[in-house]
């Protein structure tokens, strides 16, 4: 097999790292290395902050809202065009399912229409002060250059959630996806240049964390970082930020709690679980890990629950049949193994799966089947920590009281599902959660119209909806004297 190249985008052109050095990457279905990427060091940052800093200081920075605007909306068309192409390359690094990253390629789209849109209606104030003889008013502007620190598990999403504004906003960016899955942000490159981008607006350095996001992270000349990724990893920045007092959107996962209460529409909830915790293979931050259960519903509920997941196929990320595919690194494989001990060890029932998957469709040795533990407490590591796979676990209630005080009782507040009829209800829990995202009787909904991200330690700042432009400008002042006088200047005007 032949293996394609992947280089850093640097200011207009494709370029190898300075090092000259490369690493592999592999598709998670087959296990096989199928291409190899350029490994970034801080020499190649150096040069992608100084492009993104002069395309600020160039031509970029005299564009004005709605030549922006109408730049978003033009790449917006190139990504519907390559919509499929985008998606294969994302499926065969990450191995998430063809049937989910058509429908997601074609839809990151909107996220550029929408921000293109709003980018000429972003307006300031005049401010009506109290001082005499003087205008006030306000303007916003870019922050500058921004870094974008992205995670495997959903590439291109996250990082359009941060591109799409930053760019209406004016901002230049500078990106390191991950070094496991670098290829897709790669190619998204080429888009750029076709759109009609001055050069080094967008760049794309890629590597490893230390070697490339560290250096990306504390570079002077970046002015915010955004960044979806780990606790850990994003505890890290956000220390290397306040040396400099850069700006910081974090988005660091969840550990979501679905609770369904006994008056709820039983099947739609099964399905509502379901989607919570083994799409996408249980790879994402908002994946719906702990099923919180209502005692007197808790084993009709288990029951019909192993029954449907335990029907789910499993294999082949490309074949429109497959509801669950691989994991999509050797490291999380190995991390979810060790949770799914952890929670056995911790005497929690497994009701499903709880191994590795060999069967039927599976290739490479990547595979665990979806797992369901029951009997589980909240003060378990199952139940408190992030695992990202396939593990749920079903952690039982008596009544809303106990419901609410279950879900909040976690580091992380990023999502929650409530599973009702009961109107009152809804608003009482929607008001009591604390997390950024709250779904009745629905899962897993996201748009790029409404504010998602975490409360608590599942992080800071918003993507997408109308208010997330605005962490990626500042806002300035501006007073003006309408009557020259000469003042007392030792007394505040
Ligand atoms: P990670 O946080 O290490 O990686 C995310 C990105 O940060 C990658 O591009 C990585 O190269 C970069 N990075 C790592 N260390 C850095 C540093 N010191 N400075 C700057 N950039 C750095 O996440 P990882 O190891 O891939 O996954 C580990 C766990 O993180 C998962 O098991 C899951 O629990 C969580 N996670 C959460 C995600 C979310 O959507 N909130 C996404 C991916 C992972
Ligand atoms: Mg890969």
């Amino acid at each position: 097999m032949t293996t394609k190249n992947y280089t850093h985008y640097i200011n207009g052109n494709f370029v190898a790292a300075v090092s000259g050095e490369t690493f592999e990457t592999s598709d998670p279905y087959t296990g096989r290395v199928w291409a190899t990427i350029a490994r970034g060091s801080s020499a190649d940052v150096d040069a992608a902050v100084t492009a993104a800093k002069n395309a600020m200081d160039g031509e970029w920075g005299t564009y004005n809202a709605s030549q922006r605007g109408k730049l978003l909306n033009r790449l917006a068309e190139l990504i519907e065009r390559d919509a499929t192409r985008l998606a294969e390359i994302e499926v065969r690094d990450n191995g998430k399912l063809m049937a989910e990253m058509s429908v997601q390629t074609k839809y990151m789209a909107e996220w550029y229409r929408y921000y293109g849109g709003l980018a000429d209606k972003i307006q300031g104030a005049v401010i009506p002060t109290d001082k005499a003889d003087t205008f006030n008013y306000t303007r916003y502007e870019p922050l500058g250059v921004v870094g974008m620190i992205t995670p495997w598990n959903s590439p291109l999403l996250l990082l359009t959630w941060k591109l799409a504004p930053a760019l209406a906003a004016g901002n230049t960016a500078v990106i390191k996806p991950s070094e496991f899955t670098s290829a897709s942000t790669i190619t998204f490159m080429e888009l750029f240049e076709e759109a009609g981008y001055p050069a080094g607006v967008v760049n794309t350095v890629a590597g490893f964390g230390e070697e490339v996001g560290a250096p990306l992270v504390s570079h002077k000349d970046v002015a915010k970082v955004a960044f979806t990724g780990s606790v850990s990893s994003g505890q890290k920045i956000y220390e290397s930020a306040a040396k400099d007092i850069k700006n910081v959107t974090l988005e660091l996962g969840g550990k979501s709690p679905n609770i369904v209460f006994e008056d709820a529409d039983i099947e739609a909830a099964v399905m509502g679980a379901i989607s919570g915790i083994f799409a996408a293979t249980g790879q994402t931050c908002i994946a719906g890990s702990r099923l919180l259960l209502q005692h007197s519903i808790h084993d009709r509920f288990v029951e019909r629950l192993v029954e449907v997941a335990g029907q789910a196929n499993i294999g082949d990320p490309k074949s429109p049949d497959t509801h669950v595919g691989p994991i999509t690194t050797r490291p999380q494989f190995e991390k979810i193994l060790e949770y799914i001990a952890i929670g056995k060890k911790e005497g929690a029932n497994c009701v499903l799966g709880g191994e590795p998957y060999t069967g039927p469709g599976a290739k490479g040795d990547q595979f665990i089947s979806p797992t369901i533990f029951t009997g589980v407490t909240n003060d378990m590591r199952i139940a408190q920590e992030e695992i990202f796979g396939p593990v749920l676990a079903v952690i039982p209630f008596e009544d809303e009281e106990e419901a609410i005080d279950i879900a909040n009782d976690v580091d992380f507040g990023l999502a929650a599902g409530i599973w009702t009829n009961d109107i009152g209800r809804t608003f009482r829990l929607s008001e009591k959660l604390k997390v950024g995202t709250v779904w009745v009787n629905t899962y897993r909904a996201v748009s790029y119209t409404s504010p998602f991200g975490g409360y608590k330690r599942s992080g800071l700042g918003r993507e997408s909806g109308v208010d997330a432009v605005f962490d990626y400008l500042q806002l300035k002042s501006v007073w003006i004297a309408t009557q020259t006088s000469v003042r007392n200047p030792f007394v505040i005007a």
